[in-house]
């Protein structure tokens, strides 16, 4: 595996894998890498000669220096995880190079003022920022997501639309521990009692999506998310609310729908989604 740190060294390498015509696959990252990063990664070995990821913890997305300065970092485990993985490039530039002191920001417009927008003002406009700089530096075939971030993903899916239409996405769904809670470098941050916790909580919150009537509609389900979360001893939460699959709004029956949340456990912000 080439762990490679400034563009320059990169694009001679990908000026060589695209004069033999490879495609390339690439996974953004920002480190603390867990089996979740690793079905994204699989998949793109699947579909694609070469496979780049990277990892880059991006200040822009944050919306505190605590938050930022508090992210999990594991560098030496990423690297064995991507040799394990068989990454065949690890991505891992500096900030100043990949900013270069520019500092305009990408605005994004689309699933505003709702889930994690809502409380996180400015994050994805910090998410899409950096994107455009390594989607515009790497160029891959292909590019990797995960649903775990679903509203990430959505906006991110308009993004390419816009601006790299010959770009494929390819979302993955989320991978999950046997207890069923998703895989997240967050977890980390989790002490036991916080994880166990953090696993009633879902299976809870399961079960409660299994005892809803299969024709309710979005609105009605939601009055039974509150009733519910108000049973439920969580000392903190942003939201907790279905929302259609497609469009993200209020509109259709639970079929269509996904459960969307964001719960604390102590400092530790934590969030998911649930198919119906
Ligand atoms: P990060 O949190 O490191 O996640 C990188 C990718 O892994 C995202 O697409 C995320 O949805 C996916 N992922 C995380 N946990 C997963 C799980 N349990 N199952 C499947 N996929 C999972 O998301 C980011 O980084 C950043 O915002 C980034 C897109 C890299 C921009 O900085």
């Amino acid at each position: 595996m080439l762990i490679i740190k400034d563009i320059s060294n990169l694009q001679s390498y990908l000026n060589a894998y695209q004069n033999r015509k490879y495609s390339i696959g690439y996974v953004p990252t920002m480190g603390a890498l867990h089996k979740g990063h690793g079905e994204l990664i699989k998949q793109s070995k699947k579909d694609n000669h070469k496979t780049i990821v990277s990892i880059f913890i991006n200040e822009k997305q944050f919306s505190s220096k605590e938050d930022f300065e508090n992210y999990p970092r594991n560098k030496g485990f990423d690297y064995d995880f991507c040799i394990d993985n068989e990454v065949d490039i690890l991505f891992e530039p500096s900030s100043e190079e990949i900013f270069n002191n520019d500092e305009k920001i990408i605005k994004n417009k689309n699933f505003k003022d709702m889930l994690c927008d809502k409380f996180r003002k400015g994050h994805f406009d910090g998410v899409i920022t950096v994107l455009d700089k390594f989607f515009s530096i790497i160029k891959s075939n292909k590019v990797y997501f995960g649903e775990k971030d679903y509203q990430q993903l959505k906006i991110i899916e308009k993004f390419i639309e816009e601006k790299y239409k010959s770009l494929d996405l390819i979302s993955i769904q989320t991978k999950r521990h046997e207890e069923g809670i998703a895989y997240s470098s967050r977890n980390e941050k989790l002490s036991k009692k916080q994880t166990q916790d953090f696993i009633s909580f879902h299976i809870q919150t399961k079960n409660f999506i299994s005892s809803l009537e299969k024709s309710l509609d979005i609105e009605n389900a939601n009055l039974k998310a509150n009733e519910f979360m108000t049973s439920q001893d969580v000392e903190k939460f942003e939201y907790f609310e279905f929302r259609n699959n497609t469009d993200l709004s209020f509109i259709g029956s639970i079929s269509e729908a996904r459960l969307f949340y964001a719960i604390y456990k102590g400092k530790v912000r934590l969030i998911d989604n649930l198919k119906v």
